[in-house]
């Protein structure tokens, strides 16, 4: 492996625990922007630190999921290693590896993902000298504590890594505002602490996120979610017809009896998906409710003569979906609901310049200027109401452009068997 020489913060977040000023600390916790460099000198630094004070003993490296965990951590931790003359004896089914140099000792590691059932149950039993917790704010707490209550041994020293969340997360009032009185040494990293970003890199994933999420994900602060979901929608930006013919349609629909139905008509021209058309019934303010046949009539307005094969639904619109079906004309594929990963990923594609709204979409356009955050929740939520174009937009950009747009098929395909 070759690495650019380690800033100054990785090289401390490294030997932190060799350092006679720092190596009193029982924990360390390093938080900051994405790609700041945290995970690799963090991994590197507990295998080096279990090798020097360590031997025939047992680590935890948990991640939110298994899956995760090995493709982002382990997988380049043990390349590297190797690479220092580490001997690796990997048992991928039994989820551990033996990391041993000659001459000095072995210790094992296991692995663990923070999110997967059952994993508290089976950290239970364990007696660990050190546990590395990589994306800490994305594991149940429950686990966490686990964890930490598993390194009982003398000398074991617990690490932290994650990127901010909500100030109101548990892991920042219980850790970082705690560092001191739980002894443990903070560090905050930004994209500069990462010697292998280039300028242009860096340009990127700050153009790529904007609001909360740039806060977050690029300066690294925990900023609570305040005001407008979508403050980077902006109408002499955001608003305009498509230039050419459309070559792909597709129709997303949040479904309501009460509150209110929107549908909208997307048409993909070039890279870019045009809302071309929407349906938005308010059955409160009409005085009057719609039935789903109602309303599927209305969908096959929408659709028109466009070549649409696939509507995209709100999965707990349970009765829709079953009329959309008895029709026969259209597939359904059902959404993928996590609202948060939702937003961050529209928040992407209307930053990205990936989606525009047609100016007669007069709803969602009022919508994008009402939708806001719940103040007054503890977690990042937005207010439920002004959701409902909102929520058909957030559906629509998880299926047709979100990076992990395969996860709504597979919720589809796994209801239809
Ligand atoms: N000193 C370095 N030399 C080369 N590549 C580095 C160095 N530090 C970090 N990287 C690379 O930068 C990318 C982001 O680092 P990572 O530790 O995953 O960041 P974070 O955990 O803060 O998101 C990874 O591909 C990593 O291998
Ligand atoms: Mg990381």
């Amino acid at each position: 492996m070759i690495f650019k020489p380690f800033s100054k913060k990785q090289k401390t977040a490294l030997k932190w625990w060799a350092e006679p000023e720092t190596k009193y600390f029982d924990a360390i916790i390093c938080d900051g922007a994405v790609r700041s460099g945290k995970t690799l000198c963090m991994s590197l630094g507990f295998v080096l630190w279990a090798a020097a004070s360590f031997d025939g003993a047992d680590f935890a490296i948990c991640g939110k999921t298994i899956t995760s965990l090995k493709r982002n951590v382990v997988v380049p931790l043990i390349r590297t290693v190797k690479s220092l003359g580490f001997n690796c004896i990997e048992k991928p089914s039994a989820n551990y590896v033996d990391i041993s140099l000659d001459g000095i000792g072995c210790n094992r590691f296991y692995f663990f993902g923070g999110k997967d059932e059952g994993s508290a149950s089976l950290i239970q039993g364990m007696t660990l000298s050190g546990v590395l917790l990589d994306e800490v704010a994305l594991m149940p707490r429950s686990f966490v504590e686990q964890a930490i209550a598993r390194c009982s041994v003398t000398g074991s020293k617990l690490w932290f890594n994650c990127n901010p969340e909500n100030p109101a997360h548990w892991f920042y009032r219980e850790w970082i505002c705690k560092k001191d009185e739980k002894n443990a040494l903070y560090l905050h990293f930004t994209m500069n602490d990462n010697p292998s970003l280039t300028d242009d890199i860096r340009k990127r994933y700050e153009r790529l996120y904007s609001g909360v999420f740039y806060e977050r994900f690029v300066l690294g602060k925990w900023t609570r979610t305040d005001g407008l979901v979508y403050p980077m929608f902006k109408r002499n930006k955001h608003i305009a017809e498509p230039v050419d013919d459309c070559t792909e349609y597709c129709i997303s629909c949040d479904y309501g009896t009460v509150n209110p139905s929107s549908f909208g008509l997307w048409g993909k021209c070039g890279d870019v998906w045009y809302r071309l058309k929407e349906y938005y019934y308010d059955a409160r303010k009409e005085g009057l409710s719609r039935t789903d046949e109602e309303h599927y009539r209305e969908l096959c307005n929408l659709a028109g003569e466009f070549p649409i094969k696939t509507i995209i639904i709100d999965p707990s619109a349970a009765s829709m979906i079953a009329c959309i079906e008895r029709h026969g004309r259209f597939k359904v594929l059902r959404a993928d609901n996590r609202v948060l990963v939702g937003i961050q990923r529209t928040s992407e594609a209307i930053t990205s310049g990936k989606i525009m709204i047609s100016p007669s979409c007069h709803d969602i356009i009022r919508e994008f200027s009402l939708y806001c955050w719940d103040e007054g929740s503890y977690s990042d939520a937005p207010k439920k109401e002004n959701d409902h174009a909102m929520d058909d937009m957030r559906y629509f950009v998880m299926a047709k452009i979100a990076g992990d747009k395969m996860s709504g098929f597979f919720a589809y395909s796994a209801r239809r068997k």
